[in-house]
């Protein structure tokens, strides 16, 4: 599993073709909790941002939003996609696993998507904590997950309630947790959406 921890293990696929995750809007799921029950607005970090999609998306939605995700492709994507509409929002290449070093408690919130499902499962831990670092007290994360069922050996990396639901104990409470209404058509009934409440 090593290999997705690389920035070139993702670097590769952008370059041949590789990016089947690409929905090219922001997500469904997104889109449909913004737009009906709009978390609190503030600082909002967006982790394996991709092209950036979402975080636009959030950001047209009056959030402060910053992308992370360490390849070159897809923030330069990220970047020239938000110049060409206009839409203010900040991305960093970097390791999502860096984040805590110096932005710690720095956002209100964290919309997550396909990022959990896209790193070495055996880092999950890790990554929930640092989700966790970089939230204030009291600030929501915000999370789509998915695939609930494996259609390849991954990534995506399977994702089941249960794991979620050990995982983000130790730092967040669940408030809502619900299929989405809607998912792009080939994850539909496979996506599981999470509004969790960091510990103050
Ligand atoms: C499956 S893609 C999803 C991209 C985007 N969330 C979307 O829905 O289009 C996963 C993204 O996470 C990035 N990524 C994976 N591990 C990362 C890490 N440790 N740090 C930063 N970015 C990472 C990859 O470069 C890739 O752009």
């Amino acid at each position: 599993m090593a290999r997705v921890s690389t920035p070139e293990f993702w670097e590769r696929l952008y370059a041949t073709g590789g990016d089947g995750w690409e929905l090219g809007r922001a997500a469904p799921p997104l889109v449909d909790f913004v737009e009906t029950t709009p978390p609190a607005r503030g600082r909002v970090a967006v982790p394996g941002c991709g092209r950036g999609h979402d975080a636009r998306f959030l950001a047209a939605h009056g959030y402060d939003v910053t992308g992370f995700d360490f390849s070159t492709a897809a923030v330069t994507a990220a970047r020239a996609l938000a110049r060409r509409e206009g839409v203010d929002v900040a991305f960093e290449q970097r390791d999502v696993f860096t984040l805590a070093l110096d932005h710690a408690h720095a956002f209100d919130g964290v919309w997550e998507y396909t990022c959990f499902c896209a790193i070495d499962p055996a880092r999950r831990a890790d990554y929930v904590r640092t989700m966790a670092a970089i939230l204030r007290p009291g600030g929501w994360l915000l999370a789509c997950f998915f695939p609930l069922r494996a259609q390849t050996a991954g990534p995506p990396f399977t994702v089941s309630a249960s794991e979620i639901r050990r995982l983000f104990a130790p730092a967040f409470r669940l408030e809502r947790a619900f299929p989405p209404l809607r998912s792009a058509r080939a994850r539909q009934g496979r996506e599981w959406m999470v509004l969790a409440r960091r510990h103050r």
